[in-house]
């Protein structure tokens, strides 16, 4: 089409092949998303900005530079990149206010905040999620495998063009739903990296309570309530026949279906059990038994916990902090959680990815697996049920080996462990597996100082040399 100017028949063709690989290095480059807006803090230590990951679909994002960073020649600075769950839960907001990041609801310093051992980046996951927006709602990803392109599209356009994050290893830390984008981001990342088009190095991938296996969670509600006193007889029956047909469900490829059945399951549970917390098995929410819709309001537990001061969390981030930033569009409102994302991935919400866990086993990436023992909704028996089910070669050995028990108190002088046993934790090869005492689904959140060692250790920060074996020593 572009070739027809009067030339020798030799030229023609030549022509006509630098014309298309002008044209696809242009389209190219526009695949590597383009920047609609972006702000600093006048110290460097804090960066954000919208990239606009396809037309009219823009992903937030947020990145802290930690000012305890620690160069020491031989263990490089890490990052790590949070995901949050939901489907559409703001990670900007929740993870980075009411979990790891520098400063709480009431914007007082976070003495646990993970910026202690690695710089922290935050993106609001999927596009519609928290300060991330489409101009379309046509434009929601419906599947955890488009929500990895725009995410490895965004991380090409912070990554590529800086070389000092390139030092940094990424680490990926997701919570619940986050995981799935973790693992499907995980692959998209190698792909990436080996034709080329990214400049990062992957740490290592953490699935914190992660939905890896909807069916595995399922099955694990009745019998693991029944066996704490929460579900009677009658309940778990219920319960394990409407886990029957999901799995049915699943296996037929209906997953629309088996979402419906979930929540069919989870309406089923909050009444057996008189409304127990899926989020941790120990404490009771009514409103649960109240709600008869499926979705579950994922921050009620965290909410409950802070203080309204500053209006919570939804009057920070559509006050203070959206001053602050000055690049959100006005008609870009903050929610905590988007409806129109989760609905977007009602046909994927169900589907396991334990396949993708065992890729990235297979080509030699870090997967830690961390879990929260009072989780319903995760519940490390589900966890453990679906890492049963890796084709890994290691899973023997891992099987095998013994548990490390891990403690917050530091040791005494005499080396004598101060302190309670807040969790185990074990390795083989790049499998790693940590059990968090005492958490329920938000394991940072309610226990904040193993949390803060955990991530020293997943992310191998160079941050732990302050930290002596006798005393965990937070500023
Ligand atoms: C952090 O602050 C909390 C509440 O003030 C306190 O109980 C806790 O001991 C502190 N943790 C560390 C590691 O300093
Ligand atoms: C916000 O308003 C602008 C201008 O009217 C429009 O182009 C854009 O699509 C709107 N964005 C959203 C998310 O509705
Ligand atoms: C999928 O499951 C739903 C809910 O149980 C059911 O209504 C629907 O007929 C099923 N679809 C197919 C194609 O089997």
């Amino acid at each position: 089409m572009f070739c027809c100017v009067r030339l020798s028949s030799f030229l023609l063709p030549l022509l006509c092949l630098l014309l298309a690989l002008f044209f696809s290095s242009l389209g190219e480059g526009k695949e590597f998303g383009t920047a609609s807006s972006s702000g600093s803090t006048a110290d460097g230590l804090e960066e954000w900005g919208y990239v606009q990951v396809r037309p009219k679909a823009h992903l937030f994002w947020w990145l802290y530079r930690s000012p305890q960073r620690v160069v020491n020649g031989e263990t490089p600075w890490p990052i790590v990149l949070w995901l949050q769950g939901g489907p559409g839960s703001s990670g900007v907001g929740i993870g980075n206010f009411q979990e790891i990041g520098p400063l709480d609801l009431n914007l007082k310093t976070r003495n646990s905040t993970w910026l202690q051992k690695a710089d922290l980046l935050f993106v609001d996951n999927p596009v519609g999620t928290g300060y991330s927006y489409v101009e379309n709602t046509d434009l929601f990803v419906k599947t955890d495998e488009e929500a990895a392109i725009d995410l490895t599209t965004l991380l090409k356009f912070i990554f590529n063009e800086n070389e000092k994050l390139q030092k940094s290893p990424l680490y990926i830390i997701a919570e619940s739903y986050g995981g799935k984008y973790a693992v499907t981001l995980g692959l998209s990342i190698l792909d990436a990296v080996q034709s080329g088009h990214l400049k990062l190095k992957l740490g290592g991938i953490a699935l914190g309570d992660s939905w890896i296996s909807p069916e595995d969670f399922v099955f694990s509600w009745g019998p693991l309530l029944a066996d704490v006193s929460r579900l009677g007889r009658n309940g778990v029956e219920k319960s394990n026949s409407l886990a029957m047909k999901i799995k049915e469900q699943i296996k037929n490829g209906n997953y629309s279906g088996a979402t419906d059945t979930w929540g069919e399951l989870e309406d089923v549970i909050s009444r057996g059990s008189d409304g127990v917390d899926f989020y941790n098995f120990l404490l009771s929410n009514k409103e649960q038994v109240v709600a008869a819709t499926t979705v579950k309001k994922y921050s009620n537990y965290l909410n409950d916990k802070s203080s309204i001061s500053l209006g919570g969390l939804s009057g920070l981030m559509n006050g203070l902090i959206r001053r602050k930033l000055e690049i959100i569009p006005k008609n870009v409102s903050w929610g905590s959680q988007s409806d129109g994302v989760f609905h977007a991935l009602y046909s994927d919400f169900m589907k396991p990815r334990i396949n993708e866990v065992d890729k990235l086993l297979s080509k030699g990436v870090n997967i830690i697996v961390y879990n929260g023992q009072l989780d319903l909704i995760c519940a490390t028996k589900g966890t453990e049920a679906w890492v049963q089910k890796l084709k890994w070669d290691g899973l023997n050995e891992f099987n095998s080996l013994d548990r490390r028990p891990m403690y917050c108190g530091g040791k005494d002088t005499n080396g004598i462990t101060n302190g309670i046993t807040n969790g185990f934790t074990k390795s083989y090869k790049n499998l790693h597996f940590f059990w968090i005492l005492g958490a329920g689904h938000f394991v940072p959140v309610d226990e904040p100082c193993i949390s803060l060692k955990m991530v020293g250790e997943i992310t191998q920060s160079p941050a732990n040399v302050h930290m002596s074996d006798h005393t965990l020593v937070i500023t």
